[in-house]
């Protein structure tokens, strides 16, 4: 793309507001590879008030990146921008839009990813599916932290991830890709969702609108958005189940033995996945109703949030 395609681009996104100086940005290491582009760490200088220097990630692009590409950070930007903060998403710092590469600067989750998080964490005893011991995690402290996580622990994360979800809903906010590989965990083990901005606004007609790239891991998919590409909040909620199944088992992998071909066929033969062995039975009446094969049955992230309340507060 030409400079002045690009800067085109950049101005019809343009906001002062959220624009940081590039200056106060000392750049760090990769946190991670993204299909589009690159995370890294860095410390930003006087990004929050009363805070001389944040450890921030920040979101770019590739040298050699498209147009679309740097439009597609551009619309992530504006996509965070318009949902605003919760303590359950991973929250936006700022930008640099002016004067080099567009970078987003967001909240730094210094545990990574809920998934690999979940796996370190597995009491032994438990049988990991897959290979593990070649993961790197040495860029999170995972070792710093106490022992083996508690079903209570667990209970929280998946209250959290809810949490998250009815805040991104209830500002029109589909994420179309709810995995705990996209829920980052902060200090004092916070769950942050996070690549929310890929997904769509559902005021922009993108509710219910059909994917057309393929790229939504299809075990995490429900039946409406794997047969015909129906995104919704149902479809998230779906998703939020198998997160839920992910979470109850420290990180499994779920459907091991199903191929993805097979899938349509085998949910709606009404086969499920079962109830992992610490997982409470109210627990799995929650996580079993949000995958009903028919989303009007499915309940809300509001209605998950009471219930996840009432069983450990018992209270809502
Ligand atoms: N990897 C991708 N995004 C990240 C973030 N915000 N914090 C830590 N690691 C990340």
């Amino acid at each position: 793309p030409t400079e002045a395609t690009i800067s085109t681009i950049i101005s019809s996104y343009y906001d002062d507001q959220c624009e940081f100086s590039r200056e106060k940005l000392i750049m760090g290491h990769l946190l991670g590879k993204g299909a589009f582009g690159f995370v890294y760490q860095a410390i930003a200088y006087n990004i929050i008030p009363g805070e001389q220097s944040t450890t921030v990630a920040v979101k770019t692009v590739r040298d050699d990146a498209t147009t679309d590409e740097i439009e597609n950070l551009l619309k992530e930007l504006a996509v965070m921008k318009m949902v605003g903060k919760h303590p359950n998403i991973i929250n936006l710092f700022g930008c640099c839009t002016k004067g080099g590469q567009v970078m987003l600067i967001v909240e730094y989750a210094k545990y990574g990813n809920l998934r690999d998080y979940l796996r370190c964490k597995r009491p032994s005893g438990h049988v990991l599916s897959g290979s593990f011991e070649s993961e790197e995690n040495d860029d999170y402290h995972v070792d710093e932290i106490i022992d083996t996580l508690t079903t209570l622990d667990l209970l929280l994360f998946c209250l959290q991830v809810a949490s998250g979800m009815d805040y991104l809903h209830s500002k029109k906010c589909i994420h179309r890709d709810l995995a705990a590989r996209n829920v980052l965990l902060a200090e004092n083990r916070v769950c942050k969702i996070c690549d929310f901005g890929l997904a769509r606004d559902l005021t922009q007609n993108y509710y219910y609108r059909k994917q057309t790239d393929g790229r939504v891991p299809v075990k995490w998919m429900s039946p409406e958005a794997l047969f015909d590409r129906k995104f919704s909040t149902k479809s998230d909620i779906w998703s939020f189940a198998i997160l839920a199944w992910e979470i109850m088992t420290y990180g499994g992998t779920p459907y091991p033995s199903v191929p993805a071909e097979k899938l349509f066929d085998y949910l709606r033969d009404g086969s499920r996945m079962s109830k992992p062995a610490n997982c409470p039975n109210e627990i799995f009446k929650i996580i079993e109703n949000c995958w009903e094969f028919k989303e009007n049955l499915r309940p809300s992230f509001q209605q998950v949030c009471e219930r996840l309340q009432r069983y450990l507060y018992g209270t809502s």
